[in-house]
């Protein structure tokens, strides 16, 4: 069995990956649901939403990259399987077919609202513990709260 040796102390290192497995687990779950809206979305505003969408699934496979290598990093093994996903994500679950815009934006909206909530409690409890992972977080949740106000205003 490969062991990596972890920088932190068996207390911080319990903190961390647990925070890094949720916040994987909602990054690799946010870039299925923006691909499926992506697929699915219709209206007059298709084109928007459309390419939007792709600017969602970008960051969160980018930053699930990061997140996990991180987590790989301190010496815990980073779980991005479906049933993983599947069976803990905290996301709001999306129905099969059709989306009009407007129910996108929305949908959108909230499902933010609560990735980032989450998120930015999950860069407070590695705060102390390792602020590697806290920075790694905080550029999480910059770019998530930026595509949030794009949500927001996509509302009007
Ligand atoms: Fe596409």
């Amino acid at each position: 069995m490969t062991t990596i040796h972890s920088p932190l102390t068996d207390d911080a290192h319990k903190v961390v990956t647990e925070a890094l497995r949720d916040a994987l687990i909602d990054l690799v779950d946010l870039s299925l649901a923006g691909k499926q809206a992506h697929w699915n979305v219709t209206g007059p505003r298709f084109r928007t939403i459309h390419f939007q969408l792709d600017e969602v699934v970008d960051a969160a496979r980018k930053h699930a990259d990061i997140v996990a290598e991180r987590s790989a990093t301190i010496g815990s093994p980073p779980d991005g399987r479906a049933e993983t996903v599947a069976g803990d994500s905290q996301l709001p679950r999306q129905q099969p077919g059709w989306v009009r815009d407007d129910d996108v934006v929305a949908t959108f909206i909230g499902l933010y609202d609560g990735v980032i909530a989450r998120m930015r409690q999950r860069a407070h409890d590695v705060e102390r513990a390792d602020p590697v992972s806290n920075n790694i977080l905080l550029d999480v949740i910059e770019e998530l709260e930026k595509q949030y106000w794009m949500w927001q205003a996509e509302r009007g």
